[in-house]
C-alpha cells in the first residue's frame, strides 16, 4: 500500500514535469500576458531558459562585437519577465507614480511625446525621452552617453531626484515586501532573494528584447536597388536616395554640370545601418552657442562640447517632438534644419559642415524633396512594435 503510494506520487511528480513541458513548446507562440497566466517555460531542473529574440536574418547578421549582453546577464525568459512587470510598476517610484513606462511608452516606440517628462513629484526632465529600441545593440547610453553599460543605465532613472526619487536601500526593501516578486526573483535567479544588482539585471533584459525589425524599410534592407525601387513609391523612393546618398562637395562650385549628378541629404552618413545609427556622438549643428555641452562635461573635453549621441530614427514618426531637448515638434522642422539651419559650431561634425569642414553646410532641398524625404521616414515605422504583446504592459 505504502509502496504504491509512493509510485503513484513519482508518477505525478512526473506528469506535473511533463505537462507543463509540454505547453511549454506552444506557449513560446503566444507570450505570456499578465500576473495570472501561465509560468514562462522552465527547464527541468528549473533554471531559467533562454529568451528567443526571433531575429530577422538582418538582424541576426549584426556582428556579436555589437551585442552589449554582458556573460553574466543572458537574456532568459524569467529574466525578462521579471524585467517586464518592473518596467511598468510605479511602485519602483518613490510615490508610486511613475514607472519607467511613464517615459518610454509603447505606442510612441517607447518614447514620450512630451518635451521633458513628468517626474514622480511634478518636476521635468532636462532632457527630451529617448526611444528605447535595438538598446541590445548600442554603445553608450543617453543623449550625453554618461551611462557605460545598460546595467548601470537602468538603475539611474530609478534614483534621479527628478524621474522617480527612489534609493537602492528603499527599492529592495520595497519589493522584497511585494508578495509578487519573491518568486519571481527565485524563477529568474534561483533563490529569492531581491538586491540592485538582480533588479539592474532583470529590467536591462527586458530592455534588450524590446527589438524594432518589423518596418517597410526592413522588409527592403539590403536588396538590390532594383527591387527597393520596384517596392517604394516614387516619392518614398526620391526620399531613401536622398536619404542615403552623400552631398556632393563640388555642388554648387560650377565644377558639376547641372543636372548630372544626384545631390543626396547625406542623413544616412549618421543614421546608417539596420541600426539606422552609426552609434557615434557628434554634433548636428543645433546651437552655434553651446547651451547644454553634452558629452563635453561627461568626458571633459571642450572638442566633444555641444555634442550628443546619433540616435535611431528608426519610428521616428512616433516619437515626436525631436532632438535632446525635444526643440523641434514635427519632422517637417527637423528637415529645414538640416536644410537651412545648420549652425556653425567649432565641434561640428564633418559630414553635416560645407564641403567637409566645421562651416554650416546648406542643402537647398525642393518641396518635392522634402515631402519625399517625409515619406521615406514614414515606412521607417514599425507597426508590430507598438502592438507586440511581449512588450505590453502585463498589469492590464
Ligand atoms: C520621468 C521620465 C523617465 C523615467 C521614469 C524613465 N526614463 Fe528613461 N529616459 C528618460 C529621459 C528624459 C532620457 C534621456 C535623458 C538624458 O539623456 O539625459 C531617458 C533615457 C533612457 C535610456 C537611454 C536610451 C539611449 O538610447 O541611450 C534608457 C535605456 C532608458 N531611459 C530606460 C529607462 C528605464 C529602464 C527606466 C525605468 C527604470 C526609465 N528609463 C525611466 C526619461 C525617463
Ligand atoms: C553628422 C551626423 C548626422 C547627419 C548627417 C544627420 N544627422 Fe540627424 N542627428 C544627428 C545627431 C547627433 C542627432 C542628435 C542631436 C541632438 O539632439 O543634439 C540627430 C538627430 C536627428 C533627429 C531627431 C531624432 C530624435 O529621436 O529626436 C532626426 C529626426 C534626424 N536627426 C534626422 C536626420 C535627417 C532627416 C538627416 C538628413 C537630412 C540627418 N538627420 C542627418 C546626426 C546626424
Amino acid at each position: 500500500m505504502a509502496e504504491s503510494k509512493t509510485k503513484f506520487l513519482t508518477y505525478r511528480r512526473l506528469m506535473l514535469w511533463f505537462i507543463p513541458m509540454f505547453f511549454a513548446g506552444f506557449q513560446s507562440c503566444s507570450p505570456c500576458e499578465g500576473p495570472d497566466c501561465e509560468d514562462p517555460p522552465v527547464d527541468t531542473l528549473g533554471k531559467p531558459t533562454p529568451y528567443d529574440f526571433g531575429l530577422k536574418a538582418h538582424f541576426e547578421s549584426i556582428d556579436p562585437i555589437f551585442d552589449n549582453t554582458p556573460a553574466d546577464n543572458p537574456t532568459t525568459n524569467q529574466g525578462v519577465e521579471l524585467g517586464r512587470f518592473l518596467f511598468y510598476d510605479k511602485r519602483l517610484s518613490k510615490n508610486n507614480t511613475i514607472s519607467c513606462a511613464s517615459c518610454h511608452r509603447q505606442e510612441n516606440a517607447f518614447s514620450d511625446p512630451d518635451r521633458f517628462s513628468l517626474g514622480f513629484e511634478g518636476g521635468r526632465t532636462g532632457r527630451n525621452s529617448m526611444s528605447i529600441v535595438n538598446m541590445r545593440w548600442q554603445r553608450l547610453f543617453f543623449w550625453d552617453g554618461r551611462a557605460p553599460t545598460l546595467e548601470e543605465q537602468v538603475l539611474m532613472p530609478i534614483q534621479d531626484h527628478i524621474e522617480m526619487g527612489m534609493t537602492l536601500d528603499g527599492l529592495e526593501s520595497k519589493l522584497r515586501d511585494i508578495d509578487l516578486y519573491p518568486p519571481m526573483f527565485e524563477k529568474a535567479f534561483g533563490d529569492k532573494e531581491i538586491h540592485r544588482e538582480r533588479i539592474s539585471k532583470a529590467l536591462a533584459q527586458f530592455v534588450r528584447t524590446i527589438v524594432s525589425q518589423h518596418s517597410k524599410f526592413d522588409d527592403l534592407y539590403g536588396l538590390p536597388e532594383s527591387r527597393i525601387k520596384a517596392q517604394l513609391s516614387e516619392k518614398e523612393y526620391l526620399g531613401y536616395r536622398l536619404f542615403t546618398t552623400h552631398v556632393d562637395p563640388d555642388y554648387g562650385s560650377g565644377k558639376n554640370e547641372p543636372g548630372t549628378i544626384f545631390r543626396g541629404a547625406n542623413c544616412g552618413d549618421c543614421h546608417k545601418t539596420q541600426l539606422l545609427t552609426n552609434n557615434l556622438i557628434t554634433s548636428n549643428g543645433l546651437d552655434s552657442v553651446t547651451k547644454d555641452p553634452g558629452y563635453g562635461k561627461v568626458s571633459g573635453l571642450a572638442k566633444y562640447d555641444g555634442t550628443f549621441k546619433t540616435p535611431t530614427l528608426r519610428n521616428v514618426a512616433l516619437t515626436a517632438p525631436y532632438m535632446h531637448d525635444g526643440r523641434f515638434a514635427t519632422l517637417r522642422e527637423v528637415i529645414a534644419h538640416y536644410d537651412q539651419h545648420v549652425k556653425p559650431h567649432p565641434n561640428l561634425d564633418y559630414q553635416i559642415g560645407e564641403a567637409g569642414n566645421t562651416l554650416p553646410g546648406r542643402l537647398d532641398l525642393t518641396e518635392d524633396e522634402i515631402d519625399a524625404l517625409l515619406a521615406f521616414l514614414e515606412t521607417l515605422t514599425d507597426h508590430e512594435l507598438i502592438k507586440d504583446p511581449r512588450y505590453a504592459d502585463p498589469f492590464e
